[in-house]
C-alpha cells in the first residue's frame, strides 16, 4: 500500500516538474519575435539552405516583369551610370581589384552590397572603389581625387567630424609620446580617463578593451560569473559585435546555447525575463529603437520594399523602464551596450537620452578619439574579478593590448574636448535640428513623387521605400554618382556627424532628392498592380525552389 502511495506521489511530482518545464519552454517561446530573425537557430538552419542564383543579363532588368520602353530606360540608365564610375573612379576601382584578392573583408563587403541574384552583373559594371586618400570637414575624397560628402559616419566612430579625431590622436598621441608602446603598467593619463568615464557613465568602474566585441564580451562574463547563472538575453535584431554568443543566427558557424533571444518590446519577454532563474543579463543595444526587433537594414536584404523603421522615443523609455524594473527585482545584469549610440545621442549616452540607468554600459568606437577601443562602466559589485572569500574562483580577463597608451592619449583628448564650450554646442537642439532635416527632406521627397522616406534616430539615418520595388538597392549607385558616400550597407543606414551645418546638409538633401529623381526617370521604380511585396517574395521563392530541385 504504501509502495504504491509512494510510486502515485513519485509519478505525480515528476508529472508536475515536466509540466512546469513544459510551461517555461512554451512562455520562452511565446517570447520570441515571430519573425525568421527571432529564430536563430532555425534562421541558421535555413540560411544553409538558400541556393545560389543569379540573373543574366535580360533577367537582371526584368526581375519584375517591367515592359520594355521601361526596361529599355533602365538599360540606358545602367549604361550611363557604368560609364561614368569608369571614367570617375578609375584609380579606386584598379586600387580594389588589385586588393581584392587578399583582403577577405573586401571580398565579403563587395559581395553584399545588393541582393546575390543581382551581385556579380553589379561588381562588374558599377565599380565602387574602397581606397580613400584625405577627409575634411564632413567630405572624405577618394583615390581619383573625388570628393564625397561622408554619410559612412566610419561605422558609427564618427560622431564630431573627422578633423576632431585628427587633432584627438595628433595631441594625443604627443602627451604620451616619452612612454611609447609601454604595456602592462599605465600613462597616468589613465586615471583621468577613468575619473571623466565614472562621471559619465554614472558607474563606479572601468575596464579597458580593444573593441567593442571584447568589452561586450567582458560584460557578459562578469553578468554570468557574479549572478552564477549561464544565459544572457539580447533582443531580435538587435547587434553586439561579433562575439558568438551574442551572435547566435546567421554568420555564426556553431549555436549559442546560452543566449536567449527575445522579441523586443514584448510583454512575453518581460514575462520570460521575470520568471526564469538562468538569466544573467540583458543586453540593450538602444540603436533598436529604431527599427525594434529587425537586424541592421542593409541593402542586400532589399528583396522587395518592406524594409521599415519608426522610432517612438517615449516608447522606448517606457520600455527601458519596464526592463530595468524586472532585471532590478530578480537581480539580473541590464546591459546598455552604447558601443554605436554612446556620445552620439547625448553627451552621457542612451542612459541619459532615454533617462533609464544600466548596471554596465559598453562604450567604444569614438571614445577612442579615432583609435580603436572598447570600454566596459559598471557598478564595482558587478565588475570585480575574484572573490575574497573564495580566491581560486577568478573572472578571467585580460588583453595585451588593452591600455595602450597612444588611445588611452587620443580617448583623454576626447573627454576632455568633450567638455569644452563648442563641443558642448554640437548637442544643442540635436534631436529637434536632425528631426527637421528628415522631415524637410522628406517632405521634399513627397513632394517630386519618389518611393523614397527616411526614418531617424537622431543622426542615425534609414531609407525605407514605399512602393514595392526589386531594385531600391539600385538607389546607393546613384546617391554614389552625385558624390555621397555609404557604407557597405548601402541605403540601410546614413549617418551623420554632429558638425553638418545646415549648408552642409542641404547639399546632401539636395543630392539625396537628384539621385532618387535620376533613379525614377531610368524606370527602376515601375509600378504596376500585380507588383505587391508579397508577389515579389513569392517569386524570389519560386526561383529558389526551382533551383533546389535541379
Ligand atoms: C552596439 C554595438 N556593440 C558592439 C559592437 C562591436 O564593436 P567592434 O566593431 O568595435 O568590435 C558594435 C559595432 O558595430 C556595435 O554597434
Amino acid at each position: 500500500m504504501n509502495y504504491t502511495y509512494l510510486l502515485y506521489a513519485a509519478g505525480a511530482a515528476i508529472a508536475a516538474v515536466a509540466a512546469l518545464k513544459l510551461k517555461s519552454r512554451l512562455e520562452l517561446s511565446l517570447a520570441k519575435h515571430r519573425s525568421l530573425a527571432g529564430h536563430a537557430r532555425w534562421s541558421r538552419r535555413l540560411a544553409k539552405l538558400v541556393p545560389f542564383y543569379e540573373y543574366d543579363e535580360i533577367g537582371f532588368f526584368t526581375a519584375d516583369n517591367a515592359p520594355d520602353d521601361i526596361v529599355a530606360r533602365r538599360r540606358t540608365g545602367f549604361a550611363q551610370l557604368s560609364a561614368m564610375f569608369a571614367r570617375r573612379f578609375p584609380n579606386s576601382a584598379r586600387l580594389t581589384a588589385d586588393a581584392q584578392e587578399g583582403i577577405s573583408d573586401l571580398q565579403f563587403t563587395a559581395r553584399y552590397r545588393v541582393p546575390f541574384q543581382f551581385s556579380r552583373y553589379v561588381r562588374e559594371r558599377l565599380k565602387a572603389g574602397s581606397f580613400l586618400t584625405s577627409s575634411s570637414g564632413v567630405t572624405i575624397t577618394d583615390a581619383d581625387g573625388n570628393v564625397f560628402y561622408d554619410l559612412t559616419g566610419s561605422y558609427g566612430v564618427n560622431v564630431l567630424g573627422y578633423d576632431f579625431y585628427k587633432e584627438c590622436i595628433a595631441s594625443g598621441s604627443e602627451q604620451v609620446r616619452a612612454l611609447g608602446p609601454v604595456l602592462g603598467a599605465y600613462h597616468p593619463v589613465v586615471s583621468d580617463n577613468v575619473k571623466r568615464l565614472r562621471e559619465i557613465s554614472g558607474l563606479e568602474e572601468v575596464s579597458f578593451h580593444m573593441s567593442g566585441t571584447e568589452a561586450v564580451m567582458q560584460a557578459v562574463r562578469l553578468a554570468r560569473y557574479h549572478t552564477r547563472r549561464t544565459h544572457a538575453v539580447r533582443f531580435c535584431g538587435a547587434y553586439h559585435g561579433w562575439w558568438g554568443d551574442v551572435q547566435p543566427g546567421v554568420g555564426n558557424p556553431i549555436p549559442a546555447d546560452y543566449t536567449y533571444t527575445l522579441a523586443e518590446m514584448s510583454e512575453a519577454a518581460l514575462h520570460v525575463i521575470g520568471t526564469r532563474r538562468d538569466i544573467a543579463c540583458v543586453l540593450i543595444n538602444p540603436l533598436q529603437a529604431l527599427h525594434p526587433n529587425t537586424n541592421a537594414p542593409g541593402d542586400s536584404q532589399l528583396l522587395d520594399s518592406s524594409r521599415s523603421a519608426r522610432f517612438d522615443r517615449d516608447a522606448y523609455a517606457r520600455w527601458l523602464q519596464r526592463l530595468r524594473a524586472v532585471c532590478t527585482a530578480r537581480n539580473i545584469v541590464l546591459i546598455f551596450d552604447e558601443v554605436f549610440v554612446g556620445f552620439r545621442l547625448a553627451r552621457g549616452g542612451a542612459q541619459e537620452y532615454f533617462g533609464v540607468r544600466a548596471d554596465m554600459v559598453t562604450y567604444g568606437k569614438t571614445l577612442g578619439g579615432g583609435l580603436p577601443v572598447g570600454v566596459v562602466c559598471g557598478l564595482a559589485k558587478w565588475m570585480r574579478r575574484f572573490r575574497e572569500e573564495r580566491p581560486a574562483d577568478i573572472c578571467f580577463a585580460r588583453g595585451t593590448f588593452n591600455s595602450h597608451p597612444y588611445v588611452m592619449g587620443t580617448m583623454n583628448e576626447f573627454l576632455r574636448r568633450l567638455e569644452t564650450a563648442e563641443i558642448k554646442s554640437l548637442y544643442d537642439n540635436l534631436d529637434s535640428t536632425w528631426d527637421a532635416r528628415a522631415r524637410q527632406l522628406n517632405e521634399r521627397l513627397g513632394a517630386i513623387g519618389v518611393p523614397v522616406r527616411i526614418s531617424n534616430l537622431s543622426t542615425i539615418w534609414t531609407v525605407s521605400y514605399t512602393q514595392p520595388s526589386r531594385y531600391n538597392w539600385m538607389l546607393q549607385y546613384y546617391l554614389r554618382a552625385e558624390g555621397l558616400a555609404l557604407s557597405w550597407v548601402g541605403t540601410g543606414r546614413f549617418i551623420f556627424s554632429l558638425n553638418y551645418t545646415a549648408a552642409d546638409f542641404e547639399a546632401v538633401a539636395a543630392r539625396i532628392v537628384a539621385a532618387a529623381q535620376a533613379m525614377q526617370r531610368d524606370g527602376w521604380w515601375w509600378s504596376a498592380p500585380a507588383l505587391t511585396n508579397k508577389s515579389i517574395k513569392r517569386r524570389v521563392m519560386r526561383e529558389m525552389l526551382a533551383q533546389l530541385g535541379r
